[in-house]
C-alpha cells in the first residue's frame, strides 16, 4: 500500500539527523539542536493568553487587530506603508505562512533560488509545489544544479554567483536574514544585489524575518521590501515565535502586495481555516509589548552568544564568524579535528551528553552518494549548529559536560 503515497510525501523522509535525534533522547542529552527556548515566556504575555482562554475566545477566529498592530509596527520600524485590511494574511506560524506564499505563487517547473547554507524547511516546500529549489549552474557541469553559495567563513554574497543563477524560469528569491544556521544579517548592499536581480528578472522575493528582533552590537536588520521597487514584489513572513519566546503556540504572518496577501489568506483559510484563537488574542498583548522588552530580548540574547561563543573558542573550535543576529552559533570543527560533522555530533552525544545539528543537513550543494563531501565542497561537512536560546542553567551545564571531551591542555581530543 506504500505505494500509494503520493510523489510528494515519498520524497520527504526523515533524514540520518532526526536518528541523531533519536540518540540524543536515548542519551538524555541536553538539547542546543533545536531552536527554542527553555526558559519561560514572558508572564504578561502567558497571563494574556490564559485570560483569552478564560473570556471564551475558543472558536474560529481573525483577529484583526494583529493586522493594525503589524502596519503600525512595519510602519515604524521600515518606514513602509502596509493597508492592514488587505496585505496581511495572519496564519500558523511563519512555516504555514511561508508555504502558502510559495503555494500562493509557485507552479510545476518554476525555479526558486536558495541560498546555501538555508533553514532546511523551505526546500520540502518549494518540492511539494512542483517547484525547482534549485538555480545555480555549476559551468562546467551542465546538468550539476546547486543553491547560491555564501561564501564562507563571513558568509559573504557573491554578486556574480547570484546573478549566473537567474533564469527566465526564475519565480522568486528565498530570503532568510538574520539567518538560520549561520547568523548572517544581509548586509544593505547585498540586499540590494537581491533587489537588483529581482527587478531584473521580474521575480518575487520571499522574506523569512523571524530573528527580526534578535540582533547584536550595533547590527541592524533591514527589510528586503524596504530597498526601492521591492515591496510591490515581496511576502515578508515571520511570527510571534522567536521575538515572544512561544514557538508553541503557532502564530505567524504574511505581509505583501494586497494580491499577494488574499492569494495566501485563501489558502491559509482552505489549510487550517485560522491561527489558535487564544493566541491570536495574546498576540495582541505582546505585540504592544513595550520598547524595553525587545531590548532586553537582544542584550540577553547578547550574553548568551558571548557566552557560547566564548565557551566554544576556548576548547579549540574556529569561529570566524560572530552571528551578528538569531539565535545559533555556526561553528566549525577544529582542523586537527578528523571527524565529520556528523561523527561529531555522535560523540558529543554519547560522550558528552549535549546534542546539537551538524552543519550539512543546511547545505544542498552535491554531495556524493557515499555521503562523503569532495574537493571544494568539504567545508559542508565542517559545522556544528549550537543553538543558545536556553537558560543560563542549561549554558553552563553544556560548559560542564564538554569537560568530559578536553585532553589535559583543555582542548577537544
Ligand atoms: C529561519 C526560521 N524560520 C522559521 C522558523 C519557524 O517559525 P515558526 O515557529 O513561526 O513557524 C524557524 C524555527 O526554527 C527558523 O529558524
Amino acid at each position: 500500500m506504500e505505494a500509494k503515497l503520493s510523489r510528494a510525501a515519498k520524497k520527504l523522509t526523515t533524514s540520518p539527523i532526526q536518528e541523531l535525534s533519536h540518540l540524543a533522547q536515548c542519551c538524555n542529552a541536553i538539547n542546543l539542536a533545536e531552536g527554542f527556548p527553555d526558559f519561560p515566556a514572558p508572564p504578561h504575555i502567558k497571563n494574556a493568553a490564559v485570560s483569552a482562554i478564560n473570556s471564551d475566545f475558543n472558536q474560529y477566529r481573525h483577529v484583526q487587530g494583529i493586522c493594525d498592530y503589524l502596519s503600525q509596527m512595519v510602519k515604524e520600524i521600515h518606514g513602509l506603508d502596509i493597508n492592514p485590511l488587505t496585505d496581511v494574511a495572519i496564519c500558523c506560524g511563519q512555516t504555514e505562512a511561508f508555504a502558502a506564499a510559495i503555494f500562493a505563487t509557485i507552479d510545476a517547473g518554476d525555479e526558486v533560488i536558495l541560498f546555501d547554507p538555508s533553514y532546511e524547511t523551505y526546500e520540502g516546500c518549494i518540492t511539494m509545489a512542483g517547484g525547482v529549489p534549485v538555480s545555480y549552474l555549476l559551468p562546467i557541469f551542465i546538468s550539476n544544479f546547486i543553491h547560491v553559495p555564501l561564501d564562507p567563513p563571513q558568509w559573504t554574497l557573491d554578486p556574480s554567483k547570484l546573478l549566473r543563477s537567474l533564469t527566465e524560469r526564475t519565480k522568486a528569491i528565498v530570503l532568510n536574514s538574520p539567518h538560520n544556521p549561520t547568523g548572517k544579517v544581509f548586509t544593505k548592499e547585498e540586499l540590494e544585489t537581491i533587489a537588483r536581480a529581482c527587478c531584473s528578472q521580474d521575480c518575487l522575493a520571499i522574506t523569512d524575518e523571524v530573528y527580526e528582533h534578535i540582533t547584536y552590537d550595533t547590527v541592524k536588520h533591514i527589510s528586503l521590501a524596504t530597498i526601492p521597487g521591492m515591496q510591490e514584489r515581496t511576502v515578508i513572513t515571520s511570527s510571534l515565535s522567536k521575538t515572544f519566546s512561544v514557538t508553541g503556540w503557532r502564530v505567524g504572518w504574511a505581509i505583501g502586495p494586497a494580491f499577494l496577501a488574499s492569494a495566501i489568506r485563501n489558502i491559509h483559510i482552505k489549510v487550517t481555516d485560522s491561527a489558535p484563537a487564544p493566541f491570536q488574542e495574546a498576540a495582541l498583548t505582546a505585540l504592544r509589548s513595550p520598547p524595553e522588552y525587545f531590548q532586553t530580548l537582544k542584550s540577553d540574547y547578547q550574553s548568551k552568544r558571548d557566552f557560547i561563543v566564548k565557551l566554544l573558542a576556548g576548547v579549540g573550535f574556529k569561529i570566524q564568524f560572530i552571528p551578528q543576529g538569531s539565535i545559533f552559533l555556526f561553528a566549525e570543527l577544529p582542523e586537527d579535528c578528523l571527524l565529520s560533522d556528523v561523527e561529531f555530533v555522535k560523540k558529543l552525544i554519547l560522550e558528552a551528553g549535549v546534542v546539537a545539528v551538524p552543519g550539512q543537513g543546511f547545505f544542498h550543494a552535491n554531495l556524493s552518494s557515499n555521503g562523503i563531501s569532495e574537493g571544494s565542497c568539504s567545508y559542508q561537512k565542517r559545522y556544528i549548529r549550537f543553538a543558545f536560546c536556553k537558560s543560563h542553567e542549561t549554558l553552563a551545564a553544556v560548559s560542564e559536560r564538554l569537560g568530559n571531551l578536553l585532553n589535559g591542555e583543555g582542548f577537544l581530543r
